[in-house]
């Protein structure tokens, strides 16, 4: 049994080291360098080239070092064997904490006060305590429903929009298209974490938008994808959002002459919002494998049809 690892953005040796920590046995060939194809019968990827997974002969299990799935799925090529995606502790830690970065960033005033300090002034200004603060997350999932959990700690009111009802301490679920057109209105700030499928495709709209109550503010740690940027631009510049906390695009790396950059109002991160460690997620890695070879059922499993 072979793994073959494919990804241009994660250190191989490092993964080698950490998988084999939990599989010594394990025999790892990193891409191009993958020798006979048809000894490879596993594979862990992130963003693979178009067909290379297609050319493996005896692949029987796909694991992705990342959470979302949709650059796979997008391959048409795409092998019909199982596809497991990454859910791991220090995944979904990574992602509640940048959720909880932004959403103090914007409640908490945090630029505001870097201005003041830029200019020597020290200048108390009024913030409504978190409890009056509510937070929409669209995508009650591994990292929304452990985002929302983790402002419930603080004190924000949480609101949550899934495909189907969801039962999370102290965050009140809505679900389907009255679902979202019932919350949105509700939301001083709102969280995106929802998988990018066909039907999540450029949610983040003008309609939607429009929606929310003026003054608010959008964070998006999901995909580009989800954002309609011009429509974002438009909300921004007629002053019904105060402002977006931004991780992820359409186009990575941010082109340099991008509007968002320079936008006083849009606040940028290079999709670091949570990173696939491997000293944190490789015994994920290593569960997927040993569950594989001995017949055990796959945890983790992408449901092709649903696309996430
Ligand atoms: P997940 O566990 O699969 O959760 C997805 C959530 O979205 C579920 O609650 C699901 O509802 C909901 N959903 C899906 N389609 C929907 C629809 N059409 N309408 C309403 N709700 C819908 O995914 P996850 O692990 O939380 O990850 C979410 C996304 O975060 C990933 O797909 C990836 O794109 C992004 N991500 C970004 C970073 C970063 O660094 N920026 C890192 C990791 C992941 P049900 O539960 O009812 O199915
Ligand atoms: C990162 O974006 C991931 O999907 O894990």
């Amino acid at each position: 049994m072979t793994l073959l690892f494919c990804s241009s953005s994660d250190n191989a040796d490092v993964w080698r080291a950490e998988i084999t920590k939990h599989l010594p046995d394990l025999e790892m060939r990193v891409w191009p360098d993958i020798g006979d194809v048809a000894d490879i019968d596993m594979a862990l990827v992130w963003k693979p080239p178009a067909g290379l997974l297609a050319s493996l002969p005896n692949l029987r299990l796909i694991v992705s070092l990342g959470a979302g799935v949709e650059p796979l799925l997008e391959d048409p090529t795409l092998p019909e064997v199982p596809l497991v995606r990454m859910v791991s502790e220090g995944l979904t830690v990574d992602m509640a904490g940048y959720v909880a970065l932004q959403v103090l960033r914007w409640h908490r005033l945090v630029d505001e006060y870097g201005a003041l300090q830029a200019a020597s002034r020290w200048q108390p200004l009024d913030h409504r305590p978190a409890s009056d603060v509510t937070v929409g997350v669209l995508g009650l999932g591994e990292l929304g429903a452990a985002s929302a959990r983790t402002l419930r700690t603080m004190d924000y009111r949480l609101l949550g929009w899934s495909r189907s009802p969801k039962s999370v301490e102290g965050v009140e679920s809505f679900s389907g298209a009255d679902g979202l057109a019932a919350m949105l209105p509700r939301c001083d700030l709102l969280v995106c974490l929802l998988p990018l499928t066909a039907e999540t495709r450029g949610i983040l709209n003008a309609e939607l938008f429009a929606a929310l109550p003026a003054g608010a503010v959008v964070v998006n740690a999901a995909r580009g994808g989800h954002l309609v940027e011009a429509d974002l631009l438009a909300a921004l510049d007629r002053g019904h959002l105060r402002g977006a906390s931004l991780d992820v695009f359409g186009t990575e790396p941010l082109p340099a002459d991008h509007p968002f950059w320079r936008h006083p109002k849009i606040r940028i991160t290079p999709h670091v919002a949570a990173i696939t460690h491997p000293s944190r997620s490789a015994v994920q890695v290593a569960d997927a494998i040993t569950a594989f070879r001995s017949g055990r059922p796959l945890a983790n499993l992408v449901d092709r049809r649903r696309g996430y």
